[in-house]
């Protein structure tokens, strides 16, 4: 599985800008004021300032072409709520002049993951369709390139929130996008585990204290510890990642028969390969 962007990123001469556009980011939504800040801060922010990514957010709503501007009506069949129309998801669509993946922020959507978001971070330019209301009329799901993508097993307003989690969750995988002391390689869900906690000063807080082993600068110690964590953890939260991870693992130790599974077993090569170092 590809982990990053950063194998394929060109190299340019000396002289050339040391980041290149990455990604578009297009969003499609009744409320782009929503977007106006989070753009604007933190890693999403940085991401612009250095180029690696442009936003554009259209309004639903400028897409219409009545006097009320009126992007919703009542559900065919009855029942409660109301329904996005479908047209102005297409005018924008159109507008934007949006290629796949297109994506629909949806409850019904397969959830992001991890390698979900790998796959958005390398696709050059992504959309994200926010829907409202009851639902967005069906057909707009239905359309080329549109696929719909929860991001968790609840129901949220509106797809702004949504959204933002997965420009976030795809954005931070842009090389450059984190400085260098934050990569996203020691992150969940990178090796296909939870990582292991974090601690910082004081040693000791209101009785709860650091563990031991991270104040002794031991490093080969301070790695089996957080090894040993993340596994903990993993297993005892996630037993699905665990379950594909000990797959993963007798797949590799399989030998070349395994081979079809290599490239999305990286996290478990490399384990089998410190285990058995
Ligand atoms: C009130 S919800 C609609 C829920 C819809 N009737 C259903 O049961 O699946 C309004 C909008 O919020 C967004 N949304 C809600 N939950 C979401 C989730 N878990 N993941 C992604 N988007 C979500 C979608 O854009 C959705 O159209």
């Amino acid at each position: 599985m590809l982990q990053s962007r950063e194998d394929l990123r060109p190299a340019g001469p000396a002289t050339r800008r040391r980041w290149e556009v990455m990604l578009r980011l297009n969003v499609v939504t009744l409320f782009p004021e929503l977007f106006e800040v989070a753009f604007d801060m933190s890693i999403l922010g940085r991401a612009k300032a250095k180029g690696l990514v442009e936003y554009r957010v259209v309004n639903l709503r400028d897409y219409t072409h009545d006097r009320h501007h009126t992007v919703d009506d009542s559900p065919y069949g009855g029942g409660a709520g109301m329904v996005l129309k479908p047209e102005p998801f297409f005018e924008a669509l159109d507008d934007l002049a949006a290629r796949p993946p297109i994506v629909l922020l949806s409850a019904r959507g397969r959830p992001l993951d991890h390698a979900g978001a790998v796959r958005l971070s390398l696709a050059g330019e992504l959309t994200l369709l926010c829907g409202h209301y009851k639902d967005v009329d069906g057909r707009v799901a239905e359309a080329p390139g549109v696929e719909e993508v929860a991001i968790g097993d609840f129901v949220l307003s509106g797809g702004e929130l949504a959204a933002l989690c997965v420009a976030d969750a795809v954005i931070r995988l842009l090389p450059g996008a984190l400085g260098d002391h934050e990569s996203a390689s020691s992150d969940s869900f990178y090796e296909g585990w939870l990582s292991p906690p974090s601690y910082t000063r004081p040693p000791e807080y209101r009785g709860l204290k650091v563990p031991e082993v991270l104040l002794g600068g031991d490093h080969a110690r301070i790695a089996a510890w957080r090894e040993a964590e993340a596994a903990r953890l993993t297993k005892l939260r996630r037993p699905d990642l665990w379950a594909k991870y000990e797959a993963e693992l007798r797949s590799h130790e399989a030998g070349p028969q395994g081979a079809e599974h290599e490239s999305t077993d990286r996290g478990a090569a490399r384990r089998t390969a410190r285990e058995s170092s």
